[in-house]
């Protein structure tokens, strides 16, 4: 895809690479929960095609909801608050739910949505992340379940965006933008 002026892109992890890992990821779950059912919570608006391919290689009994948080704003940094856009549908009290994100940065998205979904008393709860990014943490928190580890540059594309766009690149690939956006 054509990256927009003076915009560019470079991939860093192919998408035969990444639905190799999708699957290594559903194989690990199936294997956790064995013979049980979960439930997936993807953060929208970037989880929304890593959730899709997973849960299909996932070979249990599973439910999907979703959950909208802000946190970024049209930029590529974080306000450093997070606020609920969108809750759930529905009540996950006495289930396994795993909350799937694109990518774990600071850690602020994650942290705070992992304390408002404990409070609703699930059976078990834990994070699957595409990838992540240690050099930006913030807050302690870690995935249970990681696609790749990445360096601490801005990524695009299998749902990830900048300013709403590139969430359709099959590769995750780094974005630069000229030095005045940087
Ligand atoms: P955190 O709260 O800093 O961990 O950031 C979480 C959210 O920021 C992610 O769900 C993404 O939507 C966004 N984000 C963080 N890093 C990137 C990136 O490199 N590219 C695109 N979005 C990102
Ligand atoms: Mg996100």
């Amino acid at each position: 895809m054509q990256a927009s002026d003076q915009e560019t892109l470079k991939i860093l992890i192919r998408h035969a690479a990444i639905e190799k890992r999708v699957k290594e990821v559903a194989r690990h779950v199936t294997r956790d929960f064995k013979d049980d059912r979960v439930h997936l919570i993807g953060v929208l608006k970037g989880a929304c095609i890593f959730l899709s391919d997973l849960v299909r290689e996932i070979n249990l009994e599973t439910s999907i909801d979703f959950i909208a948080v802000s946190s970024y704003g049209r930029g590529k940094d974080s306000s450093g608050q997070v606020r609920l856009l969108k809750d759930l549908d529905s009540n996950i009290k006495g289930l396994n739910v795993i909350l799937v994100e694109d990518i774990l940065d600071t850690g602020l998205t994650v942290n705070y949505l992992l304390r408002v979904l404990r409070q609703r008393k699930p059976k078990t709860l834990c994070v699957a992340a595409l990838l992540d990014k240690p050099a930006r943490r913030i807050k302690p928190v870690r995935a249970d379940y990681v696609g790749f580890k990445i360096p601490n540059d801005f990524v695009v594309g299998y749902g990830l965006d900048y300013a709403e766009r590139y969430r359709n690149l099959k590769d995750v690939c780094v974005l630069s933008l000229p030095p005045e956006h940087a």
